[in-house]
């Protein structure tokens, strides 16, 4: 594990930006699982500058999304859909058929979840992971459970995470209560993993993260195991 700290929120988009951008040059046809989130916002807006500059190219890489609000459509302004579109889709060159986020708003969710996880097998697997950290540990939406799914699955979401993700809503009843998320086995399969963690509110969960037992009680714990994490942080954890 490598863990790379970042001064301030500003100085980790650009940090990550630059870590995406290498591992794009070094292989264009990158398959990239994507978060959304407060804390990625720099880290799209810094690699759309480096598209913008000429400096890096999409047009052969596939993205997939960690996970989307299960009753959203594409085009609500809450949908993960709708933020990826606002912060990168819309400002890079990646054709838009090579992007792909599960869609939270067909009938047949189960079948959801199959198209998803056969398209990433169909891609060769995800090659590089960028994850956020959720307050409570969870990595995509793989909330703190007795159990951890292995393939895309419906969750129930987390009061916790309910209630921080109401900072997006009108208001807490508004925050969708399901949604759908890659698993646990996907994020763990990827080549390498680049988890980025912005804010003091965070320090807790991330010592647990790193340095506390591994558990499904801390979902994110179980990076512990992966053989190529880099940890890009504003938090000096003191160790
Ligand atoms: C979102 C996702 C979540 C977020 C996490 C942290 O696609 O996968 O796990 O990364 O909830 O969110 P922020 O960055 O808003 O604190």
């Amino acid at each position: 594990m490598e863990i790379i700290y970042a001064q301030n929120n500003l100085k980790l988009g650009q940090i990550a930006a630059r870590w995406v951008a290498r591992e794009i040059l070094v292989c264009p046809n990158l398959v990239l699982g994507l978060p959304t989130g407060s804390t990625p916002i720099g880290m799209y807006q810094y690699l759309t500058l480096l598209y913008q500059e000429g400096i890096i190219s999409f047009t052969q890489a596939r993205t997939f999304n960690l996970d989307e609000y299960v009753g959203l459509t594409a085009d609500h302004p809450q949908s993960y859909a709708f933020f990826m579109s606002e912060h990168f889709w819309s400002k890079v060159d990646l054709p838009i058929e090579n992007a792909d986020i599960p869609r939270g708003d067909v009938s047949d969710l189960a079948a959801e979840c199959r198209r998803y996880d056969d398209a990433i097998q169909n891609a060769g697997g995800i090659g590089v992971q960028i994850l956020g950290l959720g307050s409570n540990g969870h990595i995509g939406f793989n909330e703190p459970s007795h159990n951890m799914e292995i393939h895309t699955h419906v969750v129930d979401l987390t009061p916790a995470t309910i209630r921080a993700n109401t900072r997006f809503f009108s208001f807490s009843g508004a925050v969708p209560r399901q949604a759908i998320t890659m698993g646990v086995g996907s994020i763990m399969r990827a080549r390498k993993i680049l988890l980025l963690v912005s804010g003091e509110s965070k320090r807790d969960i991330l010592s647990k993260t790193l340095y506390g037992p591994v558990s499904t009680e801390v979902p994110s714990s179980i990076l512990q195991l992966h053989a190529d994490l880099t940890v890009l942080t504003n938090i000096k954890l003191l160790r």
